[in-house]
């Protein structure tokens, strides 16, 4: 598949959940996107012209390889230990899943990689979650996209209809730490999903070739994510 900035398909990885749904509205409404291929396990009873939603069993991933063209592979799926039910589990989808989806998108043609990670990610980390988002990033790094784009957003701001606790504490302190001055957080601000979708799609135009890390701090708009906003 040649690098075009046009007439792109994308694949999304995750299109039912915060980050994914709003990268979802990103991708449809782009014209640089002229299909969005969004494989989920439930389908998302949302009707689009470009949009085609196979309903997989992410299990089975490597049967799809060389079968879902595209040219940017979008990855926003996860999960959390407490939702998965177990360390296990969850690294299956934090890890396994996305790095055998960006591989199917790699034999399916995509060049460039944009994967949803998080502040903190690093292989060397005492704590589970960020180490196996430190490895996952270190395996999409290897699988050698023309270009891989990383972004690692603080603590997500949007509209989650689920209540996480974990998530509601960390807006909480981060907001009163905000007041104090966004340099203080640097790297574990807030980020606002709408901002993050854009930023992610925004860069898959700009054709820039390598690996590039977005921190949180690069994930702000302009104004500063506001209490309004959670
Ligand atoms: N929450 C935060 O504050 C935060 C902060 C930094 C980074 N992150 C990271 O950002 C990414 C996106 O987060 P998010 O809040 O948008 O996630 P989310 O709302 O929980 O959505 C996760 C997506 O992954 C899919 N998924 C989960 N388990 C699956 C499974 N077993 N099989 C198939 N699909 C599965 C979900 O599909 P279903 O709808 O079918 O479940 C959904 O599409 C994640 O990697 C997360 O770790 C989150």
């Amino acid at each position: 598949m040649q690098l075009t900035n046009s007439k792109k398909i994308a694949l999304l990885l995750g299109a039912t959940g915060l980050v994914g749904s709003a990268l979802l509205d990103e991708l449809l409404a782009h014209d640089a996107y002229i299909r969005v291929i969004a494989p989920t396990r439930r389908p998302m009873h949302r009707q689009h012209d470009k949009l085609e939603n196979p309903v997989i069993n992410f299990d089975e991933l490597e049967e799809y390889a060389g079968k879902l063209p595209c040219q940017d592979v979008f990855i926003a799926l996860g999960t959390t230990i407490k939702k998965a039910g177990s360390k296990e589990a969850f690294r299956k989808v934090d890890f396994d899943y996305i790095v055998k989806g960006a591989l199917v998108a790699k034999t399916g043609g995509a060049n460039q990689c944009l994967l949803v990670s998080s502040s903190g990610a690093d292989v060397e980390s005492r704590f589970f979650y960020t180490s196996v988002k430190g490895q996952t990033e270190e395996a999409i790094k290897d699988l050698g996209f023309w270009a891989t784009h990383i972004f690692q957003p603080g603590v997500l701001v949007g509209n989650r209809e689920e209540f996480r606790l974990g998530e509601r504490i960390g807006i909480g302190v981060s907001n009163l730490l905000r007041r104090i001055s966004p340099e203080i957080l640097g790297d574990y601000n807030p980020t606002k999903v709408s901002v993050l979708a854009q930023k992610m799609v925004d860069a898959a135009q700009g054709m820039e070739p390598g690996v590039q890390v977005h921190g949180a701090m690069s994930l702000l708009e302009d104004k500063a994510v506001s209490d309004e906003d959670i």
